[in-house]
């Protein structure tokens, strides 16, 4: 077993099923491996294997106390890990596999290290849609922590150099499948006293979760910290980041949307799902770019312009 501080040569393998052996073998042996999912590109390990989580941690140089998410191939599997009601079964039903995260109690019997859950009695679960990462979970037959592959408090990897951005070295290997399709981190959501909360705003709405489950959907105040992750600063990029900007500065890298073009257009058609899937690139970009701040044009909030907001006031801090 290498020493967690030793660097290593990460290898990047194009998707395939050399790609996927190698990967099966190194989470066999406990280390981390990236391999992407509809979201994000993640940093997957054996989620009932504490010295593989510690692993993850160590890689991103996360603080010990953030739980992670388990990636399962089925809600079967799930229901092994955590206890489903009524509610989360049929928002597991209409959105797995999905960009969709459930946290609910973790069983008695669950096998995921507590590490990975930081303790908590919940578990934040869910089934992806990628094909790298159900061929993972079905070469490894294990449940997968995977948080997003980049190094903590940084930008959440969209394409394989992103993770290389701040994880080369640190890593053994990262699976390359192209850019990922949804461009921000699954909806984080529980069910409680009767309503939906939405812990993060992703890609699955709170309209789709209102529809899927006929519950009122909520979101949570913003000074109770359920999410960890969703601590403020969570995506700094590195330098000042002005939002909501009608025009951009010449020291500014600017982020466009619609009419308003900048060094990275986000979107010409002022279309939320383009935008989303390409926002984490633009920040990425705007960080390595010779300009010393970023600027961001206005996104209306409406569907996925709500996710997009959200990382970007994180962005922003
Ligand atoms: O799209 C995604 O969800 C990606 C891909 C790789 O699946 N993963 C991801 O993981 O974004 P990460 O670790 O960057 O974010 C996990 C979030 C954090 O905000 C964490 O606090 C929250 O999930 N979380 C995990 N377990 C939780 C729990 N039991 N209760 C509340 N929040 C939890
Ligand atoms: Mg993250």
């Amino acid at each position: 077993m290498a020493d967690d501080q030793t660097p290593m040569t990460t290898l990047i393998l194009p998707f395939g099923a050399e790609a996927i052996a190698r990967a099966g073998g190194l989470v066999g042996e406990g280390l981390p491996v990236a391999v992407p999912t509809e979201t994000v590109y993640g940093l997957a390990a054996d989620a009932r294997d504490s010295a593989a989580v510690a692993r993850i941690y160590a890689a991103k140089g996360r603080p010990g106390f953030n739980p992670l998410i388990v990636h399962v191939p089925s809600l079967a599997v799930a229901e092994k890990l955590g206890v489903f009601g009524e509610a989360e079964r049929a928002l597991a039903e209409a959105f797995w596999p999905g960009p969709l995260t459930l946290v609910v109690p973790r069983t008695h019997d669950c096998p995921v290290a507590s590490i990975a859950t930081a303790g908590l009695g919940t578990i934040a679960i869910r089934v992806p849609a990628h094909r790298a990462m159900r061929a993972l979970l079905e070469t490894t037959g294990a449940p997968l922590a995977a948080p997003s592959a980049n190094a903590s408090g940084r930008v959440s990897p969209t394409k394989a150099d992103h993770v290389l951005a701040s994880l080369d070295g640190r890593i053994a290997l990262v699976i390359d499948d192209g850019p990922t399709r949804a461009g921000v981190e699954s909806t984080i959501a529980r069910v409680k006293d009767g309503a939906v909360e939405v812990l993060r705003p992703g890609p699955v709405t709170a309209e789709m979760l209102e529809e899927a489950s006929g519950l009122p959907v909520g979101g949570i105040k913003g000074s109770e910290v359920v999410a960890p992750g969703m601590l403020a600063s969570h995506y700094a990029p590195g330098k000042p980041v002005r939002l909501n900007a009608a025009a951009f500065e010449p020291d500014e890298f600017g982020i466009g949307f619609g009419g308003l073009a900048g060094d990275y257009p986000l979107s010409a058609d002022g279309d939320a799902v383009e935008a989303a899937a390409r926002l984490f690139d633009a920040l990425h970009a705007g960080a390595a770019s010779a300009k010393p701040k970023i600027a961001v044009a206005a996104i209306p909030d409406e569907g996925l312009g709500a996710a997009i907001n959200d990382r970007l006031a994180r962005a922003a801090v």
